[in-house]
This record gives C-alpha cells, structure tokens and sequence, in this order.
C-alpha cells in the first residue's frame, strides 16, 4: 500500500488502490498544468479562513508563506509530483504540510477538490482568454500590415470558387480582421461567465462554517460567486463556450489557411512562401509545401473535436460533481495550446513567411471575364433596365468565348452590333482598376471605400 494512499483517504478504506486503477484515476499527469492557479486559490482560501476567525491569522499567513514555497519549488523544478499525488490538488496539500507541519492540514477546511478545482480551471481560462485575445491582436496587425501594403493590388474575387468580381487584395485581408475582431468580441463577451467564483461551494451543498465566499472572490479578482453551490460545482458551460469560440476561432483561419495553400500552389500563383516557413519533400527536389497553413487547417478538427466532447461529456451528467469532469481539462488545455499556437505560426507565416505577387495579381484579372456585371451595369445606367442588359451580357459572353477573346478584345463595332448604347468608354469602363474602384458603396471594394475600412481598423486597433 502506497503510503500516501493511507493519508489520501478517510480511515473507512481498508486496503490500496489496485497501481492500475490509481494511475487510471490520477489526473496529476495534466492537471499540473494548473499548480499555479491551485496555489494562488488556495492562498485567497487560507487568507479567507483567517479573515473569518476559522483559522487563527498566524495560522492564515502560515499557510499562504508555505503555499508561496511551494510555488518557488515548482518554479525551479524542485518539486515534481508524481502518480502517488493523484491530482494536483494533493500534490499541493501535502507538499505544503511537509513544509509547515501540521498546520497545513487545515488548509483544506471548509472547502472541497470540487470547488477547487472549478475555482483553479476559472483561473486558469481567464488568463487565457487574455493571452489568445492579445494573440488574436498581433495576428491583425500582421493583417492589416499586408492590406495596408497592397490597396491597389487587385485579385480576382470568387464565389463558388469560380471567378466573379475582382477586389482589392487588401479588402480580401480585412475581411479576415473583421472575422477576427468579432473573434476577440466573443472571448470578452464570455469573460464575465468565466470569471465566477466556486470558491466556498464545498462538495456540493456549502459548508457549516461561517466562511465569507465575497471575501476570497475579491481576492482572486472574480466578478462574482456562483449563487447556488450546486451549479458552482458542477457548471462546465463556460467550457463549452470557451470551445465553442474558440471553434468559431478555428474556422477563420482554417478559411485562410485553405486560400493561402490554393494561392501558393502553381495554379494560383498568388503568393510566394519563403524558405522560413516551409518546407521540401524528401523525394521531389522541386517542392516547397504550405506546411503551416496546412497544420492549421489540420489541427482545426482537434479543436472541434474538444467541443464535441465537452458537449457529450456534460449531456447525461446528475447533479452534482461527477468524476467524469476530471475529463474537461485536456480538451481545455489542448484547445488552448492548439488555437495559441495556431494563431502564432499564422502570424509569423504573415509576417515573414509569404510575400504577394502584385504582377501575376493584377494580370489574372485582367484575363478573365469578372468584368461582366460591369458591362450590364454599363448599359444599366444608360437606361436599358438591369435584366435586359444581364440577358444581353450573357450572350456578349457566350460570342467572346466561342471567338477566343476577352470582353476588352472586343472592336466598338462588334459592341455596337450587340447594343447601340455602347459607345468608345465601354473599354475604360471595363478595365479592371475601374470595375473595382467603381464599387464604392459602403464596406465594398473600391478604393475609396477600402482606405476608410484601414483607417477605421487601425483606428480600433491603436484604441485596444
Ligand atoms: N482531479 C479531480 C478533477 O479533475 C479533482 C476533483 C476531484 N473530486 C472528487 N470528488 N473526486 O475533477
């Protein structure tokens, strides 16, 4: 029998936990990814005991020293728990009781692993809210850098992945910096459910002790306590949020990811990536592959697979704590660590590692027919109503092609055979740098309309 088994349990258990079952129930192997969030918890619990008289202060500041020696023995590594703990919130305990005798066995009055560990995962998300917000911020940057950069540079503009309209290249990138703006709208939004305090909830139905749970809340920065100690300790919907956003996170830059990978490809030959942020094949000399953009498209189903998870793990659970919520901490650290880590790599890949090609851009739509709209608002606004005209471009288009000739390629004659309206501006009318400038209404991509968008998002970036 593990020694530490003895002192983990009340005296009702007679004999150990089977090695396999308790490394099968220990949650340490994770959940040390939380000893900091444990120990500044359990500091604002013990301050919290004294305050109320439950502990006397000495004892209170006892308590919070031994916790702080902890911290540092972690910090530098002296103090690595293993399977025997169980969890994080034993390793901690009993560390500290080695420390300051048996005063540390009060730490854990009036207070559960239950609230704990709510109180510690809390902790834990809010900080990370933070930092992706912060990421989400730089990734923007990166963004608006490239779009401030390339106002004027034209892409072709597609709908179901067929050539449509051409745009400003940099009306394409704001469209991911409102993706993403809406993006860090949602984290903040969610803050304010993350940032509830367990703390004083116990196993699950409060505690006989004249605990204050305003007190400790305040100490660790929470916007309120939970009102029902049931719900503290059983609630995982902020999880779900936090997965569910950071899904919706996901989506955005799988989206990109998808287009830098077509752009990059032969095909497209839209962007050029440098050397930094690719990679060759061990077989074909002449590659050089999207690596980045395609790990990120990749690891974009972890992320959804977590909020699956968390869905089903939550779906059938009784009140109140349940040991099945022991399973909520690797989805959220790897959902965490993977949209952290995404949302980095994407930024670098825009910082560094991917350059725009302007000629080959503005060439491509120079070489197709997504002027045709422009053609039927041509003659739209000499007065042959929109349908008509629409019906006549289709036909121009079907002549052009049968004849192998662009729009442009067209003699005013054979213009003026299909419409007596057209006249010799047809052609400047339909050059692409008119089309695109053209659409000036409000959040479209002419040029105009694009710069007030730039100024609009660094205005609101400089605020942030
Ligand atoms: N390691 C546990 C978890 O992550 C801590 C809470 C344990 N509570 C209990 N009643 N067994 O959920």
């Amino acid at each position: 029998m593990p020694s530490s088994q003895s002192q983990t349990w009340s005296q009702r258990f007679e004999s150990a936990l089977h090695p396999a079952i308790a490394r099968f129930n220990a949650s340490i192997s994770f959940d040390i990814e939380l000893i900091e969030y444990d120990i500044t918890g359990s500091q604002a619990h013990a301050r919290m005991l004294a305050h109320t008289g439950i502990i006397a202060s000495d004892e209170g500041e006892q308590l919070v020293q031994g916790l702080e020696q902890v911290r540092q023995e972690y910090r530098q590594g002296q103090f690595t728990p293993g399977v025997e703990a169980e969890d994080v919130h034993f390793a901690v305990e009993r560390r500290l009781t080695e420390l300051v005798g048996d005063v540390g066995k009060k730490l854990h009055t009036a207070r559960s692993r239950n609230d704990q560990v709510g109180t510690d995962t809390r902790l834990y998300l809010r900080d990370q809210i933070q930092q992706i917000h912060a990421h989400l911020q730089a990734f923007q940057v990166a963004l608006l850098t490239h779009a401030e950069q390339h106002v004027e540079t034209l892409i072709p503009g597609y709908t179901h992945l067929q050539r449509a309209q051409p745009l400003s290249l940099a009306h394409h990138l704001l469209a991911y910096v409102e993706m993403t703006q809406r993006d860090g709208d949602r984290l903040r939004d969610l803050l304010p459910r993350v940032n509830i305090s367990p703390l004083g909830c116990g196993a699950l139905a409060g505690t006989t002790f004249p605990i204050d749970r305003h007190y400790s809340a305040e100490l660790l920065g929470f916007d309120a306590v939970y009102a029902n100690s049931l719900d503290g300790v059983s609630d995982r919907d902020f999880a779900i949020e936090f997965l569910s956003a950071a899904s919706i996170i996901m989506v955005h830059l799988s989206r990109l990811s998808e287009e830098v990978i077509l752009w990059a490809s032969e095909e497209f030959g839209f962007v050029t990536l440098r050397d930094s942020c690719s990679t060759g094949s061990s077989i074909m000399p002449q590659k050089k592959n999207p690596d980045v953009p395609e790990l990120v498209r990749g690891k974009t189903g972890r992320v959804f697979g977590h909020l699956q998870g968390m869905l089903v793990l939550m779906k059938g659970l009784p009140l109140a704590y349940n040991k099945d919520l022991q399973e909520d901490k690797e989805a959220l650290f790897d959902a965490v660590r993977t949209v952290k880590g995404c949302l980095e790599a994407t930024t670098i890949l825009l910082e560094e590692g991917l350059e725009f090609r302007p000629i080959r851009l503005n060439a491509a739509v120079a070489e197709d027919f997504s002027n045709a709209t422009d053609v039927a608002d041509y003659l739209a606004a000499k007065g042959v109503p929109f349908r008509e005209a629409y019906n006549l471009v289709g036909k121009v288009v079907k002549a052009s092609l049968s004849a192998n000739k662009l729009l442009k390629d067209l003699t005013l004659e054979e213009w003026q055979a299909l419409h007596p309206a057209f006249d010799a501006d047809i052609y400047e009318a339909i050059a692409p740098r008119t089309v695109v400038s053209a659409r000036n209404s409000y959040g479209g991509t002419g040029f105009d309309q694009v710069r007030q968008q730039l100024d609009r998002v660094r205005s609101h970036l400089n605020n942030a």
